[in-house]
């Protein structure tokens, strides 16, 4: 364990896999998410990703059905659909931003599966308003030591400005479902008519609804795309492992697009994502207030100590790992693989609080990754250092560019620089336009 003093707040951070366990799993009614997350009144505070206790427990169940397995198989109509749209205007030996084109893809896929609703024209837009929400370092730390200055050069400015845009498009889209025969099925329908667990109010609120929907936007595509990105980093820098992937492509494939059948038959391609998240888990830190004082080993914990767990640590921790630094997508062969103690690895969290988009992202993402390597070997530049910019996510600090190779090609094509140097991830394009065209698509 390690204190920090961050102000006035006390973080203490805890490194061993009994005690994420102690805290995610065995004991989660003791710590609470309310306050843990960036806190602004404008922000997703109703959101499931903050709330806790009974209403956490109510609300979790109410949505829940648009996670199950089945209705996640459903959504890999419009993954393939949408990814196969994306290779449209990919050619061999173009050179792809893919950190660029993977924000955007999951974002439009989150988009349609849980609200029906197409961003093909927006998307620059709103991947724009979302790293912003999403912050920045300096907006973390704002929040830490509670600065609070609106105006357009601060972190926490920016940040609420985005907020506003976002806000404005969400409260739209509630107005335009209410106001329309809801034909759809899916997620969005659910929080129209969805219960709020308090007894006194039944249904959900304006506010609630809102903030269900920013929380799924934001929680389930930064996620996903980092997890898309790092893979394809790591499987760069392993040709070996790369080919041994691409083989069972093939093999299940036969050249067809992927289905959600086919992704549950293939092994390596599960162990690749499973190896990937573990060396750059996108949600890279969990953090919990405690709500009752407790005892942790003999320390003695008080109510409102703010508690750190780190997956990025100790899914690297070398008491835990054999050589953890290494992309060994084998360890996690059930049969021949390492054994990993409980509370040791939890990309997705765990508890009753666990990753409820879990099912989703990890089918998008193989699908992503099926597609992607069925058709090139994406190759990084050899001099390209990823950086890490551990933010709400973990991205690389330099976005991901790539050569895209054929499949079976010999051919030593070398890496050309595009403008000499690679792009830092913050070079992201402006976004107001789109929004703007956005709202006049909608209004
Ligand atoms: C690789 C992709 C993803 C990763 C690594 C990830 C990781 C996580 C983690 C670690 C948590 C637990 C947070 C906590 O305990 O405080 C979480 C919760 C959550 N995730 Fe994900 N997530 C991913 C994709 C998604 C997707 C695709 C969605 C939605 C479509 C989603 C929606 C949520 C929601 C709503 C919660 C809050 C659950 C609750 O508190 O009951 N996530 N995620």
């Amino acid at each position: 364990m390690a204190t920090l003093h961050l102000g006035k707040t006390r973080v203490v951070a805890l490194f061993r896999p009994e005690h994420v366990r102690y805290v995610l799993v065995e004991h989660p009614g003791n710590f609470s998410n309310q306050g843990a997350a960036p806190s602004d009144e404008n922000g997703a505070n109703e959101g499931l990703l903050t709330i806790d206790g009974e209403r956490h427990r109510q609300q979790r169940r109410a949505v829940q059905p648009a996670f199950h397995k089945k209705v996640v198989e459903g959504y890999a109509a419009v993954i393939d659909e949408y990814t196969q749209e994306m290779f449209k205007s990919w050619r061999v030996a173009d050179t792809i931003d893919l950190s660029r084109a993977m924000q955007e893809l999951t974002l439009r896929i989150v988009s349609k599966c849980l609200f029906s609703i197409d961003l093909s024209r927006q998307l620059s837009a709103l991947g724009n308003a979302f790293n912003a929400f999403l912050g920045s370092q300096a907006s973390a730390a704002e929040d830490l030591l509670n600065i609070r200055i609106d105006n357009p050069i601060t972190g926490y400015g920016k940040r609420r400005a985005a907020m506003r845009q976002l806000n404005m498009l969400i409260y739209t889209l509630i107005a335009q479902r209410r106001d329309s025969v809801d034909e759809h099925n899916d997620f969005f329908s659910m929080l129209m008519t969805g219960t709020s667990g308090d007894p006194e109010r039944p249904k959900l609120t304006e506010k609630q609804i809102h903030d269900h929907i920013l929380t799924f936007l934001a929680a389930g595509h930064e996620t996903t795309a980092n997890a898309v990105i790092w893979s394809v980093y790591l499987l760069s820098q392993y040709p070996a492992l790369r080919e041994k992937l691409q083989e069972e492509i093939r093999t299940v494939l036969a050249g067809r697009a992927p289905t959600a059948e086919d992704i549950g038959k293939m092994p390596y391609l599960d162990w690749v994502l499973n190896e990937a998240l573990r060396l750059y888990p996108p949600a890279w830190m969990q953090l919990r207030f405690v709500a009752k004082d407790f005892e942790l080993d003999g320390v003695h914990l008080p109510a409102g100590t703010l508690l750190m767990l780190s997956q990025w640590v100790i899914q690297r921790d070398p008491a835990i790992w054999e050589e953890p630094d290494e992309f060994r997508p084998e360890r996690w062969d059930p049969v021949n693989g390492e054994h990993v103690p409980p509370g040791a690895y939890f990309p997705f969290g765990g508890g009753p609080r666990m990753c409820i988009g879990m099912p989703f992202a990890q089918l998008e993402a193989k699908m992503i990754l099926a597609s992607l390597y069925q058709r090139y070997t994406p190759q990084t530049d050899p001099n390209y250092q990823p950086g890490l910019k551990p933010l709400i996510t973990l991205r690389p600090k330099n976005n991901l560019r790539v050569l895209l190779m054929p499949v079976n090609s010999n051919a030593e094509v070398q890496w050309k620089r595009i403008g000499g140097t690679a792009l830092d991830g913050s070079e992201r394009q402006g976004c107001l336009p789109a929004l703007l065209s956005l709202f006049g698509l909608l209004l």
